[in-house]
């Protein structure tokens, strides 16, 4: 978290069961060398307690306009901070916020603030989802603030939803791209990675799936989003979560739902890696009731699902790079060129599920890329991060070199 360091951090804590997780976020931020300042509403501190808070942040936490006889400079709080968070922002301190009521130190220091303003509301669902809180969201957003969205999960209300405070990996991950300087060389670009597995439903309770965690293709989308581009993320079912805010997510559970997806983008891609995991057949038929337990065997008849690479890559305009991955257990380097060329993909990255620390479900890869001019690099055992970091130096050479061949 190298943005971080010598970032002055106002954090701004309002009244929401969240709050409890501050002193840790506040904990993360001085270990990545930022100086944090609080301030917090009056009923903030039923939820978390200010002498931790005072402690973590080695500073006063302040709560009033006024204390022990003395004024919060609230002016000079907003002009000290390189950014100010606002985290948990309860329903009732948004509304005040969009509406510029000032009844409380911290609606005070937002009003005077003049750095720029992140706010990661936190609230039930239905406080969330009513139209007063949408429309005080839009207002902020209208005045130029940064809304962290939420979270989707178990909320306080024992229900579970929309509204809950964003994961504070999320959240640092936010402030890190905030304060992102590093020079960006796919700032015009736009790409589209897919990732996961799918799902193909046999009956309403199951389905054909594989071992796929998407970890790879979620690290590529992180990599290029960091890059600057302009990333959208189709991604098959899992647990992962993506943390960078340039990577727009979108969901789906099926092979032929993921094709639509990509299909729908694909035309004003720059780039289009594809890691998904894509199961090859699906059931003929779905079932619409539960299929019985009867004989002693069961016979499920599969048809082909279409191949998302092969039949996007066969689009391609000529200034799309394509990239495909092949996963293999035997005659992995004939079987990885051999799907360079069937699916017109200028690149294959070749995944051999032979390989210790390799494959599903390992936070490690060892790749090899094979291009279309007949080369291959061969990269160690790395993490799937540092993977994603060469296989994206890699798409920027072959583009680069492309382009000059062409100039
Ligand atoms: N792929 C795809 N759509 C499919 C199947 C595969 O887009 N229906 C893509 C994968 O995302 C990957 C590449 O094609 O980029 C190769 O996938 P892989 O599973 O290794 O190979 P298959 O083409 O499915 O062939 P096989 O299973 O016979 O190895």
């Amino acid at each position: 978290m190298i943005q971080l360091r010598g970032k002055k951090i106002l954090l701004a804590i309002s009244a929401s069961i969240a709050a409890y997780k501050m002193p840790e976020l506040v904990r993360q931020l001085i270990k990545a060398g930022a100086e944090v300042k609080i301030v917090m509403t009056p009923a903030a501190a039923d939820f978390v307690s200010p002498l931790a808070l005072s402690t973590v942040s080695k500073n006063e936490v302040l709560h009033t306009v006024h204390e022990a006889n003395s004024w919060n400079n609230h002016v000079a709080l907003g002009r000290w901070a390189d950014v100010m968070l606002i985290a948990p922002c309860s329903a009732n301190t948004l509304a005040k916020l969009a509406n510029g009521l000032c009844d409380n130190l911290l609606c005070a220091v937002y009003l005077s603030a003049t750095c720029p303003v992140l706010v990661a509301p936190a609230m039930d669902e239905d406080m969330w989802e009513h139209p007063t809180t949408k429309q005080n969201v839009a207002r902020l957003v209208g005045f130029g603030n940064k809304i962290i969205p939420v979270g989707h999960g178990e909320l306080a209300s024992g229900l579970v939803g929309a509204g809950r405070l964003a994961e504070l990996d999320e959240i640092l991950a936010h402030l890190e791209a905030h304060f992102s300087t590093v020079p960006k060389l796919l700032s015009q670009c736009s790409a589209l990675v897919t990732a996961g597995p799918t799902y193909e439903q046999i009956d309403p309770v199951r389905f054909i799936g594989n071992h796929s965690t998407g970890k790879m293709g979620i690290a590529l989308a992180e990599v290029l989003a960091a890059q600057g581009a302009t990333v959208t993320l189709v991604l098959g079912p899992t647990s992962e979560r993506v943390t960078h805010p340039g990577v727009e997510v979108i969901h789906v559970a099926s092979a032929e739902q993921m094709l639509l997806a990509c299909s729908n983008v694909f035309p004003k891609m720059d780039i289009a890696i594809f890691a998904a995991a894509v199961a090859d057949y699906r059931p003929e038929n779905v079932a619409h009731e539960k299929i019985k337990k009867a004989g002693d065997t069961l016979e499920l008849k599969l048809t082909k699902n279409p191949d998302i690479l092969k039949t996007l890559a066969a689009q391609k305009s000529p200034n799309q790079v394509v990239v495909g991955f092949a996963l293999e257990t035997q005659n992995e380097e004939e079987n990885a060129r051999k799907k360079l060329k069937e699916k017109a993909a200028d690149m294959i990255v070749l995944n051999s599920l032979r390989s210790p620390g390799a494959g599903f479900g390992h936070d490690t890869n060892m790749v090899s890329i094979f291009q279309n001019d007949g080369t291959v690099q061969e990269l160690p055992l790395l993490s799937k991060t540092e993977t994603a970091k060469a296989i994206v130096q890699t798409i920027l050479t072959y583009r680069n070199a492309r382009k000059m061949f062409k100039d």
